[in-house]
């Protein structure tokens, strides 16, 4: 009995990937509220069939049931790899075992990463550079070497007859239910999401892919994660802003307390900034999603972190939050720094110089001892002042 689900997408192109409904951390790190989708597609030429991107490691024979039910695996030509990690490359050496002829397609770093990760044989691996094209009949693949993005052997394939991209991981969205953009109300959230862990350390070669396919002419983006872009100009869009750097009158709030005091520096900042209009996004790095720091860190023109000194320096949970901005490299362009110390502190000194060490203007670093006064009160609130001046008056790059 046939029974799964397969999508077709445009004539003879098929979606034949898996959801992950049940899946809640991505990367040992990244909370995932609605599952994922690991999108693999088949397509089927005229003479020659080819997928491309295959699945996470669990889901390879829910995959081989899907292209039998099209098509026949043993048939199949090709599998392209626009990308090596295994969310996308896991189900690889399954189905090359199950077919002894098909062969792996890949760029020149991908061919070293799959002997490395997947075992395969240098024999069974084509390698493509940019502009490449393999001809499956009537429909013609060219590749797009994308490097970097977020691997340095990533690739995108496009089917010029179809016009359809299928970029892998770029322009991805965590996100199990949707086939289709229309079916995600907040997609673009899911996506902002998703390139802020992702794709945000990655903006300068994220801005030369872009470039690269403008020439194209794009009429359905099928990426690897979430739903398929039917009208992607929306998230075109949003890229564009998005590896530009573009931020928006925004500031989000990283802070702990242990005992409440570096909390009472922080809440008149955020009323203040909400009082000139700036909006604010305020994670208590002890409850939050980090994911949702990612996403609200790549377009916020400021970071507010609060921390207490805990042993001589800052707070291990602000050590992580100031670690993952310096990872993430947003394009944050001011800061403010504040805690509460019980001795000798030193806190707020250790984080004003990383965020310092990532071209980060501190426009206000404040240390008090034990529980705020009304007099340190006020200070915080010309500090709140001055960073809502500064956001106001920058432009948005
Ligand atoms: C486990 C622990 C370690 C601490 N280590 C230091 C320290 O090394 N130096 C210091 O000045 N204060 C230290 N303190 C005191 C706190 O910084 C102080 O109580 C501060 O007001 C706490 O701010 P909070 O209410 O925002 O948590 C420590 C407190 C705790 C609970
Ligand atoms: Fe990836
Ligand atoms: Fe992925």
């Amino acid at each position: 009995m046939n029974w799964r689900n397969i999508v077709q997408i445009s004539k003879d192109i098929y979606w034949v990937g898996a959801k992950d409904w049940n899946r809640r951390l991505f990367d040992a790190l990244i909370p995932l509220p609605s599952g994922t989708t690991y999108n693999s597609y088949l397509i089927l030429g005229k003479d020659k069939s080819a997928l491309i991107d295959t699945v996470n490691p669990g889901f390879e024979k829910e995959l081989e049931e899907k292209v039998n039910q099209v098509s026949n695996l043993e048939n199949l030509d090709y599998i392209i790899m626009n990308h090596a990690e295994p969310d996308h490359a896991g189900a690889i050496s399954y189905l090359m075992s199950k077919n002894n002829k098909v062969m792996l397609v890949c760029t020149n770093k991908g061919a070293t990463m799959a002997k490395k990760f997947y075992n395969i044989p240098e024999n069974r691996i084509k390698v493509v550079s940019n502009d490449y094209t393999i001809n499956l009949g009537n429909k013609t693949l060219r590749f797009v070497e994308a490097p970097m993005l977020h691997w340095p052997e990533t690739m995108f394939t496009y089917i010029e007859e179809d016009k359809i991209l299928f970029p892998c991981d770029f322009f991805g969205a965590h996100v199990a239910y949707g086939i289709f953009d229309d079916e995600v109300e907040n997609l673009i959230d899911y996506a902002q999401k998703y390139f802020g862990e992702i794709m945000m350390p990655f903006r300068v070669m994220a801005k030369k892919a872009l470039e690269k396919i403008k020439s194209l002419e794009i009429r359905i983006i099928a990426p690897s994660h979430g739903p398929i872009y039917k009208n992607p100009e929306r998230i075109l869009k949003a890229y564009e802003k998005w590896v530009n750097g573009e931020t928006r009158i925004k500031a989000t709030i990283l802070y702990l307390s242990m005992w409440g005091n570096t909390e009472k520096m922080v809440l008149p900042i955020i009323d203040i900034l909400n009082s000139e209009g700036i909006e604010t996004k305020v994670h208590n790095l002890t409850v939050t999603d980090i994911g949702e720091v990612a996403k609200d860190l790549v377009d916020s023109r400021a970071i507010v972190l609060g921390t207490p000194t805990f042993l001589s320096g800052a707070h291990p949970m602000a050590v992580y939050a100031s670690h993952l901005v310096k990872a993430l490299r947003p394009p944050t362009k001011f800061g403010i720094v504040l805690g509460s110390y019980g001795w000798s502190g030193g806190a707020v000194q250790q984080i004003k110089e990383s965020l310092e060490a990532l071209k980060i203007e501190v426009v206000g670093a404040f240390e008090v001892n034990g529980l705020p006064t009304e007099k340190d009160m006020d200070h915080i609130v010309e500090l709140g002042k001055t960073l809502s001046k500064r956001i106001k008056e920058s432009n948005a790059n």
